[in-house]
């Protein structure tokens, strides 16, 4: 505990999508903890500090960074990136967080059945076997499909957006949804959710319903081309602003190609306990593609519809 008997929390990931909510939701709750972020370059950390920010070195891929990063801190938010690294990474963190008398990880993981065989699906459900059997307290995030993959991997062009799995529907889930729900966790800590297993599916929607929400928001004809688990790759290179490396991008073809054959099909579930731990009802894809209308804009390619600052 710091003089003021705050817990300190450590928080990865805050450059990224749900790390940056994690700490947006912290900042309004000043008084709750003392909170701790990282990044992994030290001109990143200096400017951070500058900031006013409490920031600390991190590199998971470095594990001597790991001590003073770790050194008075009793809870962690735990995120990894899109790499089958988050084995190795995680594992030796988890080690640095048990010698540093961690009390409490927070893990951000997937929406996985128990006994489902992708790859990316199971390294997340082994990091959290580990983090169990570590005895540190812990608390399992499952997220579904994040809203913001939308305009990544979906891309709206000539008022057409593929889909790679067929005419199931997807379970959705907005980042920002998200880190409202881990920043709450970590707030009321272990003694209040150690143990628990938290699910986030708000929404199903296949093609048709995508494509009538966009249509909708963006005031015009938008229609799904269904295409097969296999084009996923020439679409991560035809975006070309999204680089996956080459381990999680075939866990993620072998993800389509399961959900579309029914094997993965509890993807396609609303389970969603935000409610339960934020108060709120999570956000609506309608709502995320109303709020995000520019995102769609700039992903379609023609100029038609386009507001002012899109073309900027
Ligand atoms: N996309 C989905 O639909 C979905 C659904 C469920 C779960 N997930 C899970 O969500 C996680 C990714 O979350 P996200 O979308 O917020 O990721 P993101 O936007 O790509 O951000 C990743 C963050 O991790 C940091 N990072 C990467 N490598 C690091 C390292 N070696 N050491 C320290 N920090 C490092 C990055 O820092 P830099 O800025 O330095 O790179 C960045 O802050 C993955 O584990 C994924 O499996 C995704």
């Amino acid at each position: 505990m710091t003089s003021f008997q705050k817990p300190t929390v450590l928080v990865l990931g805050v450059s990224g999508q749900i790390g940056g909510f994690v700490l947006e939701h912290l900042d309004k709750y000043p008084e709750a903890l003392n909170v701790r972020i990282t990044a992994r370059r030290p001109e990143q950390v200096a400017a951070l500090q500058q900031q006013g920010r409490e920031a600390a070195l991190l590199d998971l891929d470095n594990p001597t960074t790991f001590a003073a990063a770790l050194h008075g801190v009793e809870r962690v938010f735990l995120l990894t990136g899109y790499t089958v690294a988050m084995l190795t990474q995680s594992k030796t963190f988890v080690d640095a967080a048990r010698k540093a008398r961690v009390q409490h990880i927070v893990h951000l993981g997937v929406f996985g059945r128990w006994d489902c065989t992708d790859p990316h699906i199971g390294w997340h459900q082994l990091v959290e076997t580990y983090i169990e059997a570590s005895g540190i307290s812990w608390t399992h995030i499952h997220p579904n499909m994040f809203m913001e993959q939308i305009p990544k991997f979906m891309r709206i062009r000539n008022d057409r957006f593929p889909i790679f799995w067929g005419p199931g529907r997807m379970g959705w889930i907005a980042a920002q949804d998200v880190g409202s729900v881990v920043a709450t966790v970590l707030r009321e800590g272990p003694a209040k959710h150690g143990g628990q297993n938290y699910w986030l599916s708000a929404e199903i929607a296949g093609g048709e319903e995508l494509a009538t929400i966009f249509s909708e928001v963006l005031g015009r004809p938008i229609r799904c081309d269904y295409k097969k688990p296999e084009d996923f790759a020439a679409t991560m290179e035809l975006t070309g602003d999204y680089s996956v490396e080459p381990w999680y991008a075939a866990g993620a073809l072998e993800f389509l190609k399961q959900f579309s054959d029914g094997r993965m099909g509890d993807f396609g579930t609303v389970r969603d306990d935000t409610p339960y731990l934020t108060g709120e009802k999570p956000r609506s894809l309608r709502q995320w593609a109303q709020d995000h209308r520019l995102l769609l804009c700039l992903s379609i390619s023609t100029d038609y519809g386009l507001p002012d600052q899109a073309n900027a």
